[in-house]
């Protein structure tokens, strides 16, 4: 693993306060990554207060059970995709929960470690993966990226990275075959696009965002997980979800839009405008520029 900074829990005082943690509550965190908001729930929930975290990167729970471990029995770890999440808080008999959070996309853990691929900036392999390497995840980037057809990668560029060079990087990246590693793909964006004077996002961002969406399935989770996710609140329970791209962030918010509105909603929203992190959290921690959080009760 190449040397990477922590990972800092992002709009962490906003997430409890939309939360409403108290003492005796019970949570779920549907990604619980290295524990950062977990630890944190623990805490403000303090002397009784349980959570359930999930995960599906087998890495990130060692983690996050090695840092939770001093809650002892409060807290119980499951690794879950997004969408299994609801299902293992009944399993673990968990509901009705107080509180449900989201903090999506990937740790400084995952980004740091480069044989999984998810950096452009250091050598790795193509793989993106965030299950566990030896299950039924069988789709990597090396496969999107070496087999799939220029249509079809320009398609998934543009809707998954909205990037609308798709056609023109999908060309080069099919000319470019056979690309075994994160950077030679990442130079291969560059050379057919660029990179714009001044402009602070790298060309390789989207394409790699595209990819990673497309090889773990993570917007078709997060809709499937929100669909279930009133059913597992109690009334009253809070529901906060941390995106870091508009195309999760659209999926939300239409989501909390359709949900509490009409003849029957079943949350109220809490966040009238999405909150954004504060320049002193964008300064401290440059990933949290991103970041936009949504929250509801259930009603
Ligand atoms: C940003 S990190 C969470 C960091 C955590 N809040 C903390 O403070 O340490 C996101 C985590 O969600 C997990 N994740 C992302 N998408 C997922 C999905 N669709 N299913 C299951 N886990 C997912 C990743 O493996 C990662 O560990």
């Amino acid at each position: 693993m190449t040397s990477s900074s922590p990972h800092i829990p992002v709009m962490l005082d906003e997430a409890l306060a939309m939360l409403d943690v108290k003492p005796g509550g019970r949570y779920l965190d549907a990604t619980v990554g290295l524990g950062g908001h977990a630890e944190a729930i623990l805490r403000a929930s303090q002397p009784d207060g349980r959570l359930l975290g999930t995960d599906t990167d087998p890495d990130a729970l060692a983690a996050s059970t090695q840092r939770l471990e001093p809650f002892g029995e409060r807290v119980l770890l499951r690794r879950a995709w997004l969408d299994a999440a609801p299902e293992a808080a009944v399993d673990a008999a968990m509901t009705p929960l107080d509180g449900v959070l989201c903090d999506l996309g990937v740790s400084s853990l995952q980004l740091g470690n480069q044989a999984r691929g998810f950096s452009f900036q250091s050598e790795g392999p193509l793989d993106m993966r965030l299950g566990p390497q030896d299950e039924a995840q069988t789709l990597t980037a090396h496969q999107i990226v070496n087999q799939w057809s220029s249509d079809d990668l320009a398609d998934l560029i543009h809707d998954y990275g909205e990037e609308h060079r798709s056609r023109r990087i999908a060309r080069a990246i099919v000319r470019q075959r056979p690309i075994e590693t994160t950077t030679q793909l990442a130079q291969v964006v560059v050379d057919a696009v660029g990179i714009r004077p001044g402009s602070r996002v790298h060309p390789a961002t989207r394409v790699f965002q595209a990819i990673r969406l497309e090889v773990n399935r993570e917007l078709e989770h997060l809709a499937d997980f929100l669909s279930q996710v009133r059913g597992v609140l109690g009334i009253g329970g809070r529901l906060v979800v941390i995106a870091f791209h508009s195309l999760e962030d659209r999926i939300v918010k239409r989501f909390l839009r359709d949900h509490s509105s009409g003849s029957s909603p079943v949350f109220r929203t809490l966040t009238r405008r999405v909150m954004r992190p504060s320049d002193a959290e964008i300064e401290r921690n440059p990933r949290a520029r991103s970041a936009r959080l949504r929250a509801a009760e259930a009603i």
